[in-house]
């Protein structure tokens, strides 16, 4: 467990990094990702439904943040890749086509990575991603992000992260995600 010193504010409270029953809280983590990512209603109803379906998959693993009157405030989810999973499906062809698509095997996937935002550019998200991947047994992972310059993306970067494939359309998703690969164990500062 990795602890946040506080700065005497409720709201910035000690916040612990640990395992995450995602199952039982995933209200809470949509409501994180939905004020940190943006969801509307009707598509926090979809994402729950995906969520619970991903944690049925061999190896899905979460890790949550938490402040120390127990609220989550951050979450990481990924589960090693598999090829016959919905979103290795979408991303394949645009990998295969920069002759990245070796990507896709033995590789961790990060689906989700969220913090509040009151509790970002603390290091919280780092954390998250370092520590589940630190206890991945694959030699790299993957994940998508939306193709823009965002905070994600230079987390990513700064953590090993590299593009492996730009402008890939998720059916139903506005806009362009770009897909990174990085060796494990991910770069630390
Ligand atoms: C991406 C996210 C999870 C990062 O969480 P966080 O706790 O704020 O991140 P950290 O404090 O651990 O790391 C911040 C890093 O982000 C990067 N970063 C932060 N603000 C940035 C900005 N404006 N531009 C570029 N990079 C930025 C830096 O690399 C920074 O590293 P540093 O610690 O060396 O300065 C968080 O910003 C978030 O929830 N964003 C909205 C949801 C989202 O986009 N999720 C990812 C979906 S793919």
């Amino acid at each position: 467990m990795l602890r946040f010193p506080g700065h005497g504010h409720r709201d910035t409270d000690d916040v612990v990094i640990g395992p995450l029953d995602l199952a039982a809280r995933v209200d809470e983590a949509l409501a994180v990702q939905a004020l940190a990512f943006g969801l509307g209603a009707d598509e926090i109803a979809v994402r729950r439904q995906i969520v619970l379906r991903h944690l049925t998959y061999p190896g899905a693993r979460a890790l949550g943040a938490t402040t120390a009157d127990g609220r989550l405030v951050g979450f990481v989810y990924g589960m090693p890749n598999d090829r016959a999973h919905w979103w290795s499906t979408v991303v394949e062809p645009y990998l295969r086509a920069q002759g990245n698509d070796g990507w896709l095997d033995d590789s961790f996937v990060i689906t989700e990575l969220h913090v509040h935002p009151r509790f970002q550019n603390r290091g919280v998200g780092r954390t998250l991603i370092t520590a589940i991947t630190d206890t991945a047994a694959e030699p790299r992972s993957i994940l998508s992000a939306i193709d823009i310059d965002s905070p994600a993306r230079g987390l990513y970067r700064s953590l090993g992260y590299e593009d492996l494939a730009r402008q890939v359309l998720f059916p139903s998703a506005p806009k362009p995600y770009a897909v990174m690969g990085a060796p494990l164990p991910l770069r630390h500062p």
